[in-house]
């Protein structure tokens, strides 16, 4: 491949600035471990494994040779009226993975595509059990769950609204947790905040009433909008709330999932056991796209058991869930997982990478480090008039200095491969220190 020998017109890029980055491409074109190659052949240390999907690192080699195999025995297979061995082993030991008893997977090809099919089976169960008038939505402020219709109206990204709108009108919205006020600096979850679940009792429930309300979908751990820790007790509260009244818990582990905070599910790291999980990214460690919704037995019992045999019980599916190459590299990626003990190694790592992450709290314009697991954010001062610019600035400057960071809004996100060394987290907070002193004058 030569630099150069393609057009950058055509392709119309993903949640990306398309002209600046034109004007100015990044081009990665190798990966391994914990690098990535630039076009220009330079290594660059990735500080979010890639988009938080690639937990074990980049290229692992049992990974590919599974998948390589997969792609020669059999490319497809029908996911519909049909079966292959790969997508009940890999529904199995997901299944052994999760906690309690959530233990039937439902596969997507992506977040977006799991967290609209938990919107749906919630709406399913509901019916089943002849409530079907429970319709009613619950997302949170500073949610993302997905660029679909669902979870764009669930989700509380206000850049996402304002263009595309609330597309599933019967939504509603709790606050988000995050008060700079009163949990800056915070070290692990934070100690204020419980008390914000109560909305869902007194505010939502009340006016729409129990009895109109499906399910309640958050991020134990919200990270696009910027790793927002959830305080202590807060999804201790929904879930009693939603006890209560008969609704839906679903935890989406889009991100946390997969060992990103320490256990293999953010639900297990706060000791909350949601109705549903969806996941994506980290279950092929980001090698072939997949998406999955973990869902407690009652639930699968409840909608299967309602129809008559040899009729389709649940009306949703996608041509390619479980794809053979998907399971192939899900397989692959919680053998890696599970032999090199990564998700323990998160936990271990943890508080080298928090004391680490907050040594920058003295640097120009932090107003705000938190952290997770091995995730964390570390807050800039915006701009006046300039949100965002000084966060992308700093991002930049990582760039150029050999490592990759990634930014929303003014927070710098961080969430390396799990097979991070701590000479590595030294290097990654070391470069974003240089590059916040750089930016400082500005
Ligand atoms: C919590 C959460 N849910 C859903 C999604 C959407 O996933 P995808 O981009 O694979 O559709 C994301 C993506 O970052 C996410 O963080």
């Amino acid at each position: 491949m030569n630099p150069g020998d393609y057009d950058l017109d055509a392709y119309w890029m993903p949640f990306t600035a398309n002209r600046q980055f034109k004007a100015a491409p990044r081009m990665f074109v190798g990966a391994a471990d914990m690098h990535y190659l630039t076009e220009d052949g330079r290594k660059v240390l990735d500080g979010t494994a890639g988009l938080w999907c690639v937990n074990a690192g980049h290229c692992r080699p049992k990974i590919v040779e599974a998948i390589k195999r997969q792609a020669e025995t059999m490319d497809y297979s029908p996911a519909f009226q049909m079966g292959h061995p790969g997508a009940f082993r890999v529904a199995e030991r997901v299944a052994k993975l999760a906690p309690g008893d959530l233990d039937h997977v439902f596969f997507a090809n992506s977040g977006s595509e799991a967290v609209d099919s938990a919107l749906k089976i919630a709406l399913a169960y509901h019916r089943a059990r002849g409530e079907g008038h429970r319709t009613v939505l619950v997302g949170r402020e500073r949610g993302y769950h997905g660029a679909g219709f669902g979870g764009m109206s669930v989700g509380g990204i206000p850049a996402n609204r304002k263009v595309f709108g609330n597309m599933l009108f019967r939504v509603d919205h709790l606050a988000h947790t995050h008060n700079p006020q009163e949990n800056a600096f915070s070290r692990g979850q934070p100690g204020w905040g419980a008390h914000l679940a109560d909305e869902l009792e007194q505010r939502i429930i009340a006016l729409h009433d129990a009895s109109n309300i499906a399910a309640v979908i958050v991020e134990p751990m919200a990270g696009s909008t910027g790793v927002l820790i959830p305080p202590k007790g807060y999804l201790e509260r929904l879930r009693a709330i939603c006890d209560r009244h008969g609704l839906l818990l679903i935890f989406d582990e889009v991100i946390t999932g997969f060992g990103r905070t320490g256990p293999c599910f953010a639900a297990e790291a706060v000791g909350v056991l949601p109705d549903m999980i969806t996941v994506a990214k980290g279950i092929t460690n980001g090698a072939v796209p997949m998406g999955a919704v973990i869902v407690r037995r009652g639930i699968y019992d409840a909608v299967v058991d309602s129809a008559p045999s040899a009729v389709i019980e649940l009306f949703h599916g996608y041509t390619y869930s479980g794809h053979p190459l998907a399971t192939a590299a899900a397989e692959a990626s919680l053998d890696v997982f599970e032999e090199e003990q990564l998700f323990g190694r998160a936990r271990e790592l943890a508080s080298y990478f928090e004391d680490a992450v907050h040594s920058l709290r003295e640097m120009p314009h932090v107003i705000d480090i938190r952290n997770m697991g091995l995730v964390a954010g570390i807050e800039l001062e915006p701009r006046p008039g300039a949100p965002a610019s000084r966060a992308f600035q700093a991002f930049l400057r990582c760039y150029e200095k050999g490592v990759l960071v990634r930014t929303t809004g003014d927070i710098i996100a961080l969430s390396p491969p799990l097979i991070i060394s701590r000479q590595q987290i030294d290097e990654l907070v070391g470069t974003i220190g240089a590059a916040l002193r750089e930016i400082g004058r500005d």
